[in-house]
């Protein structure tokens, strides 16, 4: 059985926006995935759907095998979910909301602080356990959810953009706590708009676009697909024959094998436009996935 099963999911919001088109993908027990997509693709109405607080038009979706609609309350126990736009209680310190979220969902006292204090921990927010959340930084608070999810012991965990706002720093130390997590063997899905946090976490990555999976598969299968060595992004329109391209505002985008580079390159010049190679990541097969593709010969 899957930890996660979403079967041909489809999302249409009372003002007709088609959020979802017949999302079906699986998620086994112990993975992490990285649910990534442009704004407005779909990622957080799925995830509501997913973690019950939204209804599909159509399709179904299951948790470790409980379909979140017709078992809502069964679901409901097994996760625990970061939603995109989330922020911790003001009036409490991160102690007593972690606490009194653990206390909720059933824990004894003793069990309960003993896991706020050892999530707190983790997330590197020792230093201000005892702050008032309305006085922490937003990327604080938003370690705090994470602390909160983490602790709550949960087998699938649903984070909307668990990293919304974060330093650098603070992002790795999120990442690093994650990973932790995993290791109890717990399965999560994310959504992230930071490529390099889905290459850091994640064991496989969904794409999604305008409400349909256009990629999924391991890592390793991400980056195989992107199929070319190099990007060479030009600073402005550039027409070549033969070339696929991939046209952004201001931009184009070229994917090309290390002999070809310079070719482009040369051109660029020629026309006074600044360009930059680089190697390809998951950036890439994103990018190629979603952006306007114009294709030219092979
Ligand atoms: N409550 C709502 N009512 C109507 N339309 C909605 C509602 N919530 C979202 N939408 C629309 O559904 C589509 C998908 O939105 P969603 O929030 O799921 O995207 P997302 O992938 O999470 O984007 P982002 O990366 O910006 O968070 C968008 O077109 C959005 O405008
Ligand atoms: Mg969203």
């Amino acid at each position: 059985m899957s930890a996660i099963a979403s079967r041909d999911v489809w999302k249409r919001y009372g003002n007709g926006v088609v959020a979802l088109r017949g999302v079906s993908f699986s998620v086994e027990r112990g993975r992490l995935v990285a649910l990534l997509g442009r704004n407005g693709a779909g990622k957080t109405t799925w995830i509501r759907i997913a973690s019950t607080q939204l209804l599909p038009t159509k399709g179904t979706v299951e948790v470790l095998g409980f379909d979140v609609v017709s078992d809502p309350w069964s679901v409901r126990e097994l996760i625990a979910m970061i939603p995109q736009e989330g922020a911790p209680l003001d009036i409490l310190t991160p102690f007593e909301f972690v606490y009194s979220y653990l206390l909720i969902r059933g824990y004894g006292r003793s069990e309960a602080k003993k896991r706020a204090r050892e999530a707190l921990a983790l997330l590197e927010l020792e230093p201000y356990i005892k702050t008032t959340i309305g006085e922490l930084s937003g990327g604080l608070k938003r370690r705090v959810l994470v602390a909160t999810v983490l602790a709550s012991g949960a087998e699938v965990l649903f984070l909307d953009e668990p990293t919304l706002g974060l330093d650098p720093l603070a992002r790795r130390s999120v990442w690093r706590a994650l990973r932790e997590a995993k290791k109890m063997s717990g399965t999560m899905l994310l959504t992230t708009h930071y490529m390099d946090e889905a290459e850091s976490l994640a064991d496989e990555v969904i794409i999604v676009h305008q409400g349909k999976v256009m990629f999924s598969g391991s890592l390793e299968e991400a980056r195989k697909a992107t199929n070319h060595r190099f990007r060479v992004e030009v600073y402005g329109d550039l027409e070549i024959d033969g070339y696929d391209r991939i046209k952004l505002k201001g931009m184009t985008i070229f994917y090309v094998g290390e002999d070809e580079t310079e070719d482009i390159l040369k051109m660029a010049i020629a026309k006074g436009y600044d360009a930059t190679v680089k190697t390809t990541s998951l950036e890439d097969l994103f990018i190629k996935l979603t952006g306007e593709k114009i294709e030219e010969g092979v």
